[in-house]
């Protein structure tokens, strides 16, 4: 403990040394979330968190989440120093989607407008007509069908089956997935369910499609945070990563939330769904960044890479403004 305020001391410090502001996903630590909290900078889901970074002036924002994010942040403020934790926080549908085998996807379809998820590189965003979040994708591919193009959705093929579904578009899917929502059962959560049967169950669409169809509330982490306060429920079994149980607690202070479990789990889970890149954000990982002036944490983007994936990024933020 002793450490830890040692760490959060000398971060303050150096965030206004640096004029730096850190901006952290729901899905990292709570101490990082609160840390942000605590020094101006800010907590979100992914389309909060590209939106906070574009808009504030600190010269150096320093992105506590997985490498696409500070990716984005780059593609979007190419005048700031971009700093990650560590340039090792990755995610499986970045890594399942390598830009080559993606281009090869697109080119054998060329009269299909392509939608990619934040969560890829910036050379895969450069090859998309569009970028979505999971908090936009619904509405950008309504408008997308409602103008009769085909589509090309990757990477996530849950959350691109659960837009199919809702929206009645048919999309060439690529076959991604995220390795922490895809480990949830819809068996374990019905186990779970019958031990709570007043509690309404929060999914986040990445998850497989049998489980988003035995929940009460789907959508993207900041919607799930509403989602939480606007049900009657009073115990809320909450299918994403762990992480966003600091915030979600803080805006339902009286009401019960319990992890979904993911498969081969009892029904009385813990602990069970963390993302192991957003785990990587630590507070000596922050400290590091900070103090040796980028060395090894900043975030690069070619620069002919930036200028074609900010057309596509600019495009959702323009929509969803
Ligand atoms: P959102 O915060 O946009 O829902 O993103 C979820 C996610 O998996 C980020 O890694
Ligand atoms: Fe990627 Fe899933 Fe981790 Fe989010 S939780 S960064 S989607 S692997």
């Amino acid at each position: 403990e002793q450490e830890k305020q040692a760490y959060i001391a000398s971060i303050k410090v150096l965030l206004k040394e640096k004029d730096a502001v850190l901006i952290a996903h729901y899905y990292t630590d709570p101490e990082i979330q609160a840390l942000a909290e605590e020094t101006g900078g800010f907590v979100g889901d992914s389309l909060e968190m590209a939106r906070f970074g574009n808009q504030h002036p600190a010269k150096t924002l320093i992105i506590g989440g997985v490498r696409f994010m500070g990716e984005s942040a780059k593609i979007l403020t190419p005048e700031k120093t971009v700093l990650m934790p560590t340039l090792e926080a990755e995610c499986s549908l970045d890594l399942g989607c390598p830009v080559d085998k993606f281009t090869a996807f697109c080119d054998a379809h060329p009269d299909h407008t392509v939608v990619v998820y934040a969560n890829t590189s910036a050379a895969v965003k450069a090859r998309a007509d569009w970028v979505v979040t999971s908090s936009i994708a619904l509405e950008i591919v309504e408008h997308l069908d409602s103008e009769d193009k085909q589509i090309i959705w990757g990477p996530d093929r849950h959350l691109g089956s659960y837009i199919e579904k809702q929206t009645g578009a048919e999309m060439l899917l690529w076959q991604g997935e995220c390795v922490v929502h895809d480990e949830f059962s819809a068996k374990a959560l019905k186990d779970m369910k019958s031990v709570y049967p007043d509690a309404a169950i929060l999914v986040h669409p990445e998850s497989p499609a049998s489980v988003v169809q035995v929940a009460d509330a789907v959508g993207s982490t900041s919607q799930l945070i509403k989602a939480a306060k606007e049900l009657p429920n009073k115990t809320l079994i909450v299918a994403t990563d762990k992480g966003i149980f600091y915030k979600m607690q803080q805006m339902v202070p009286d009401k019960e939330l319990i992890e979904a479990p993911t498969a081969g789990a009892g029904a009385t889970c813990r602990s069970c769904a963390h993302c192991p890149w957003m785990a990587m954000n630590g507070l000596e990982a922050i400290e590091s960044a900070l103090k040796d002036g980028g060395q090894g944490h900043e975030i690069h983007v070619d620069e002919a890479i930036r200028e074609k994936s900010l057309i596509p990024l600019n495009r959702m933020l323009d929509f969803a403004a």
